[in-house]
């Protein structure tokens, strides 16, 4: 991994401007295929005006902009917030003030708008200690380590400022744990195998380190057996694989074994789908990841079932079922699993200055 790319994980340091410091810090949140579409407007005094980036989308796996727009901005603004606090500011963050945008389209106006105030009384929180720990990990997680239940029960302590849903399954279901994990296996079977869903995420796929340092966002694959092959053109990324290739089977297999490595998973459902709701989901899941990370505990999303594509109406309506979350009026905004797993390097971030549309 490029040093430079992954410098921002040392934190903003001694940044004298403390927009930016904090700034520092939320950049370092979780965003979907590490798109990192947050577009910062620092035009007014004490105010951080957050917009999207709309050339940042995944229209096919992601066709509401759902986990982009709203998810991944809210993990952006949850970090905004306990940064924010470190330095006794409260951040009054309004979101869509200039009005939400629908269920299908997004335009220029701001996804919300934080004005940085003063207020010795605002309390620090202790997941700010783990933000530059917090990674997501894709590894093998070890069966001998169950999830403890301390560690569920500080993520669900954390989730609890959000209206939403926590569930969780451990070691104690094995019954369950495989139903989990035949969902999950079978949705990331249909987004491999569906030429479309998988292309989408090829065109931000980033093979060895010359191309990670040369984006420093998307997907990271430093596979040395990758890398050779992409570099002696035997990894064809112009084209969609068949699903009997062995770039689809060999990633299904690997998935399948990860799958089977996990002792726990985690989910979150809310009432209702709007916009705000799906922001807020995305801060309760920056806090439940943080509230991991100081149990030494490994995440990952599995969001391939939860995903708003025709392909996935069968995935998509066996989690529901699964996490009793079946009616209309319910929406399974997160689920992932989660485990002990050895440290992995940092996913790359292309720094403060690079989110600036206006400094
Ligand atoms: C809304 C949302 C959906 C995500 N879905 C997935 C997923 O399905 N699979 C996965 O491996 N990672 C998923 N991620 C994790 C991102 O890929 C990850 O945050 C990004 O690559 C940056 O890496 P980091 O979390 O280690 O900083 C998701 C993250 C968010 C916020």
């Amino acid at each position: 991994m490029p040093a430079g790319a992954i410098a921002p994980w040392k934190g903003p340091g001694q940044e004298p401007d403390i927009r930016r410091w904090i700034l520092g810090y939320a950049i370092l949140a979780p965003h979907s295929h590490n798109l990192q579409s947050w577009l910062v407007d620092l035009g007014m005094p004490d105010e951080i005006v957050l917009h999207c980036d709309l050339a940042r989308l995944l229209p096919e796996t992601d066709p509401f902009s759902r986990q982009i727009m709203a998810m991944s901005h809210g993990t952006f603004l949850e970090l905004i917030d306990i940064a924010a606090r470190e330095r006794g500011l409260r951040a009054e963050i309004e979101l869509f003030p200039e009005g939400a945008f629908g269920a299908d389209k997004l335009d220029q106006r701001p996804v919300a708008q934080i004005r940085l105030v003063p207020d010795a009384e605002r309390k620090k929180d202790p997941l700010f200690a783990q933000i530059l720990g917090r990674h997501t990990n894709r590894s093998l997680y070890d069966l001998d380590r169950p999830v403890p239940s301390a560690a569920w029960q500080a993520m669900a302590e954390a989730v609890r400022p959000n209206p939403l849903r926590f569930g969780f399954v451990g070691a104690d279901r094995p019954d369950v744990l495989n139903r989990h994990r035949a969902i999950a296996a079978e949705a990331w079977r249909i987004e491999l195998s569906t030429p479309r869903t998988i292309m989408e995420s090829y065109k931000v796929l980033r093979v060895g380190a010359a191309e990670i340092d040369e984006h420093r966002d998307g997907l990271c694959v430093l596979d040395p057996m990758v890398v050779l092959m992409s570099r002696i053109g035997l990894f064809d990324r112009s084209k969609a694989p068949g699903p009997d290739d062995y770039a689809t089977t060999s990633q299904i297999k690997d998935f399948f074994k990860k799958l089977n490595s996990t002792l726990g998973f985690l989910w979150m459902v809310t009432d209702g789908n709007d916009r705000t709701t799906q922001v807020n989901a995305g801060r309760a899941y920056a806090r439940v990841q943080l509230a991991a990370t100081a149990h030494g505990l490994a995440m990952q999303p599995l969001q391939q079932a939860l995903q708003e594509y025709p392909e996935q109406a069968k995935p998509y309506a066996d989690v529901r079922a699964l996490l009793d979350a079946s009616s209309s009026a319910q929406t399974v905004q997160m689920w992932t699993r989660v485990g002990f797993a050895p440290p992995i390097e940092p996913a790359p971030r292309r720094g403060v200055a690079a989110q600036l549309m206006r400094s």
